[in-house]
């Protein structure tokens, strides 16, 4: 298995930006901005972060809003805030120079066993194993593992196999051989070995693979049934005033904080007008309300549709307390990616 995945990456492997370089602090990053994120929507913010911030310590001195507004659009931000407390700590514990050591790798903020196996495999070529969702993918299939990956035992057996797999590798004395052993794994479950229609005909594998050989690479992995997706549905609010719009900044410990956003409510289900909705969260009625885009997206297990309303406040109306801002300071606040998406609509 370790001769094929070898060639096949030799022949297959994506061009990505990380992969040009040997840089620790660099495909940490990378493999931060991957963990909830598509490779393709990753480059360009890779790219950015990467300009504004070479190197730890800029990472470390840089202000949150600047971080903040760095990792605006790929959501999850508390991979952003470890990120700068974990470059805080490189300056602090290590004299600023990214750690070699897998243990003190993965007690940086931000990075568990995976992560630590990435950057100690792709950045020093140590034979550290890596286990992500693709890889579970790639090794149930080819070892025809049937029980649940998730279960204790079974999440264990396959670390196992994607250790053995990554000494092997280094036992090989090739070039960058953990490295590529554990992103042709990665590369595969994200190429080839695929969730649907994978495309078993053309796999390095294909000769190996118990599930191809079985006829049961649909049943593999069996991840068990999932929780239903949950709909839900939030009604926001833009209103302007002398051309300052107000906005607010969402508290720390909830999802999306200190990300800002407009005025806004969840509505679930309940049958209220918007000017009701209105009413009910500033306690007084709009002089008019119009409506003025609608989005539908996903976070975790939900399904969430918002819809802005543009309010006009009549002049003897009190103002609502809070932030108010130009349409240009909004442009450089970090907002949700939802609320941009109003943003965008003004
Ligand atoms: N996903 C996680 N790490 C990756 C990497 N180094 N290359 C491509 N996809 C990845």
């Amino acid at each position: 298995m370790v001769a094929a995945l070898f060639l096949w990456y030799a022949e297959n492997a994506r061009d990505l930006p990380w992969r040009r370089t040997h840089d620790p602090y660099a495909i940490w990053v990378s493999e931060i901005m991957l963990q909830q994120t598509q490779v393709i929507t990753v480059i360009p913010f890779w790219e950015h972060w990467m300009h504004e911030l070479p190197t730890i310590k800029a990472v470390a001195n840089a202000k949150p809003n600047k971080i903040h507004k760095l990792w605006e659009g790929l959501g999850y931000y508390t991979r952003a805030r470890n990120l700068q407390k974990a470059a805080q700590t490189i300056v602090r514990e290590h004299g600023g120079q990214f750690p070699s050591r897998f243990d003190d790798v993965l007690a940086l903020p931000g990075v568990g066993r995976y992560t630590a196996g990435a950057i100690c495999s792709i950045a020093f070529n140590q034979p550290m194993p890596i286990l992500d969702g693709n890889v579970i993918r790639v090794l149930t299939r080819t070892f025809g593992i049937a029980k649940d990956p998730r279960e204790k035992e079974t999440n264990q057996l396959l670390w196992q196999i994607a250790e053995e797999l990554v000494h092997r590798a280094h036992d090989t004395k090739a070039k960058n051989a953990c490295s590529h052993l554990n992103q042709s794994l990665m590369e595969l479950g994200a190429l080839i070995c695929t969730p649907r229609n994978p495309q078993c005909t053309i796999c390095p594998a294909k000769k190996l693979c118990l599930a191809f050989r079985e006829d049961r690479i649909a049943e593999l992995p069996n991840t068990g049934k999932r929780a239903a997706a949950t709909a839900r549905q939030f009604i926001a609010f833009v209103i302007d005033r002398d051309g300052k719009f107000l906005v607010r900044q969402r508290p720390a410990g909830v999802v999306n904080a200190h990300l800002w956003e407009f005025p806004n409510l969840e509505t679930n289900g309940e049958k209220k007008s918007p000017a009701a909705c209105f009413k009910l969260h500033f306690e007084f009625a709009p002089t008019s309300l119009e409506s003025l885009c609608s989005f539908k997206h996903s976070i975790t297990r939900y399904r969430i549709t918002l819809e802005a309303f543009r309010v006009k406040l009549s002049k003897d109306l009190k103002i609502p307390a809070g932030t108010w801002q130009t349409k240009r300071q909004l442009e450089r606040l970090a907002f949700t990616s939802a609320h941009k998406k109003i943003l965008a609509h003004l």
